[in-house]
């Protein structure tokens, strides 16, 4: 790859959890990387190597690459130094689930004084889909003729210095030089890169999204059933996929949560005109769930004499990340029914929280609300009730 700037490559959001595992990743490969980021303090703890979230396997290549290949800046005239400009920052959905494209527009506007037209800029951020283009179309309204590519990043949070490496990538470009540019990009890092047409690959990224969210759903809504039917889900899913094939992808039931599969799924919506119908009933399920347990509880317990602990504040097992997460959800729920709730999470630095111990010796109740590995096979005293979802304790998942 050719430098003709300072950097190969800057990152706009590029201390996000997409943003900074996969500078580091190209770092690793020898590219010259900046990091563009607002954030001061989370600047002081990766210059430092310090990793500001979990990414398993980040932080050594972190320590070997910073400083070196790797740099941070919080200067937004760097813009103007790197062939590659790689927006990274969030997307999210407004209060009418919509997504909210001004605050991405405005930034541009900002970030434009600084571009020129020997740069490609990759967008990185799960964007509704038509945003590249009108992106171009705006860019050109103010005097700015630029190459842009989309190259959504699909990996799991916790686990993207492995996957970056393993995943296929798929790119498109506005004009043949964009997608020129992207496939030279990425065939650095990926096994395989894969070009589509722009309006294919908006709509390969939400698919993916809304695919596992619904197939979450699926099951959600079959523990729902099961549990209705005073059956345990686990051993019922369990035994159905036992020798059948056909059946080996349903997910455990748990609570889908984070920051993009609702808000993915949601903007696929938004894109039809709210007529993705099984988006919307995936969402009433996954987002039902919190209440569904509680109204259980409420039928055999009287919640405001009782204090419920829920083990699990995470979105997801085995990171630190809560954005999102449901267990918070059940909390205000619960809260609402004058239950006394206590929360625990091993990874989740909170000084509200209790311990493990703690949270089992105090509750009456124990909902786990994420499955850590820690808590698997977790004993719990007989005096307990305990609810298990994702049938990782000892514990049976029927609401008594
Ligand atoms: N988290 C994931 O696993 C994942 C996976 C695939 C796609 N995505 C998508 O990637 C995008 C980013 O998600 P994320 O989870 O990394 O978000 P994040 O909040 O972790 O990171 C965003 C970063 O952007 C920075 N930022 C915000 N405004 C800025 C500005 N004006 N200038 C410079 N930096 C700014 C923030 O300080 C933060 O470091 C979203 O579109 C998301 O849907 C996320």
């Amino acid at each position: 790859m050719k430098h003709e700037k300072k950097y190969d490559i800057i990152i706009i959001g590029g201390l996000g959890h997409v943003g900074l595992p996969l500078g580091i990743a190209f770092a690793n490969k020898g590219l010259k990387v900046c990091l563009y980021d607002i954030d001061k303090k989370k600047a002081e703890r990766v210059l430092a190597g310090e990793m500001p979230f979990i990414e398993y396997g980040a932080e050594p290549v972190l320590k070997k690459v910073i400083g070196k290949e790797l740099t941070i800046s919080l200067n937004l005239k760097d813009l103007a130094n790197a062939n590659y400009i790689i927006v990274a920052i969030g997307t999210p959905v407004d209060e009418y689930l919509s997504p909210k494209l001004r605050g991405f527009f405005n930034l541009f506007e900002k970030f434009m004084q600084y571009l020129d037209s020997s740069q490609t800029i990759i967008i990185r951020s799960t964007v509704y889909p038509r945003v590249c283009e009108q992106m171009e179309k705006f860019l050109l309204k103010k005097g700015l003729s630029i190459n842009i590519a989309y190259c959504p990043e699909r990996i799991i949070q916790g686990y993207s210095i492995k996957e970056l490496n393993e995943l296929p990538q798929i790119v498109a470009g506005l004009n043949s030089e964009s997608e020129k540019k992207a496939v030279e990009l990425f065939s650095v890092l990926s096994p395989k890169v894969i070009p589509v047409k722009m309006g294919e690959a908006e709509l390969i990224k939400l698919f993916a999204n809304a695919w596992r969210y619904i197939s979450f759903a699926v099951s959600n809504q079959f523990y729902m059933i099961a549990t209705m039917h005073g059956e345990n889900y686990d051993s019922i899913r369990k035994a159905l996929m036992d020798g059948y094939g056909r059946a080996a992808s349903i997910p455990g039931a748990g609570f889908t949560a984070g920051p993009c599969l609702l808000k993915d799924t949601m903007q696929l919506a938004s894109f039809t005109s709210n007529t993705f119908q099984l988006g919307h009933a995936a969402m009433m399920v996954n987002e039902g769930l919190p209440d569904f347990i509680v109204s259980q509880l409420r039928y055999s317990h009287d919640l405001s004499k009782a204090t419920v602990g829920i083990l699990g504040m995470a979105f997801k097992a085995d990171i630190d990340d809560t954005r999102d997460s449901l267990s918070f959800r059940l909390k205000k729920t619960l809260s609402f029914h004058n239950a006394n709730v206590i929360c625990s999470d091993y990874m989740v630095n909170d000084p509200t929280f209790v311990t493990t111990e703690q949270l089992v010796a105090d509750s009456d109740i124990i909902i786990i609300g994420v499955p850590h590995s820690a808590y698997k096979g977790l004993p719990f005293p007989s005096n307990k009730v305990i609810i298990d979802l994702w049938g990782v304790t000892k514990a049976t998942d029927v609401i008594p």
